[in-house]
């Protein structure tokens, strides 16, 4: 683990390594037209956007939170879709979700203390909905379809906001894909795709 003042150190180093292979490659950066996607992932570290779909800065534009959450009430996760959908004009909208998710977790085990207890009260309730199926699984095989399952519920928040229904309604908008990452393998799978033509979301494949 870097001590904290060691990270300028890094940053400088790897900014000159970059720019040793392309002197440019900063500038270019900084011209870079709008990215096609965005992205809605946990905020958990290992689960990060550019890493793990390998995708050079600038291509996606991201919003993280515990769980990858879209609730409706959340100014923060609103502003940057509509940001994303009406002035960058995203093609793709991802909600990404990880296997080993410390929120889906909790929303299975005894309430927390604080504000974080309301944030995951959101995903207690995909839990409610979902209640047969999971109670039919144990262990690490319920958390990991909450996990799928919780991904698949924020596609449906994201496909229910006003901002993405209106340009949907107007012949545009971008289709909404709900994948998971597997921390353990580092592996992305699709779960389900909803585009403005469906009348609800596709499951793309249940990996089960
Ligand atoms: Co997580």
């Amino acid at each position: 683990m870097p001590q904290i003042e060691r990270l300028f150190e890094r940053n400088r180093a790897w900014a000159d390594r970059l720019k040793e292979t392309d002197p440019d490659y900063f500038r270019n950066l900084a011209e870079r037209r709008k990215p096609e996607i965005l992205w809605i992932g946990c905020a958990d570290g290992r689960a990060l956007a550019d890493r793990v779909a390998d995708l050079p800065p600038g291509e996606a534009f991201v919003h993280r939170n515990i769980a990858n959450m879209v609730v409706p009430s959340d100014l923060n996760c609103l502003s940057v879709l509509q940001y994303a959908v009406e002035v960058l004009a995203v093609r793709h909208i991802v909600v990404c979700g990880h296997y080993g998710c410390g929120g889906v977790r909790a929303a299975l085990a005894e309430p927390l203390r604080g504000p974080i207890d309301g944030w995951v009260d959101r995903i207690r309730l995909v839990r409610r909905l979902h209640r047969a199926e999971l109670e039919s699984l144990e262990g690490e095989a319920r958390e990991r379809r909450l996990c799928e399952l919780n991904a698949i519920e924020q596609v449906r928040n994201v496909a229910d906001t006003t901002i993405v229904r209106d340009a949907w309604a107007a012949g545009a908008g971008p289709d909404v894909h709900g994948w998971i990452y597997g921390i353990d393998d580092g592996l992305l799978r699709p779960l389900c795709v909803r585009n403005r033509d469906d009348d609800d979301l596709r499951i793309v494949r249940d990996p089960g």
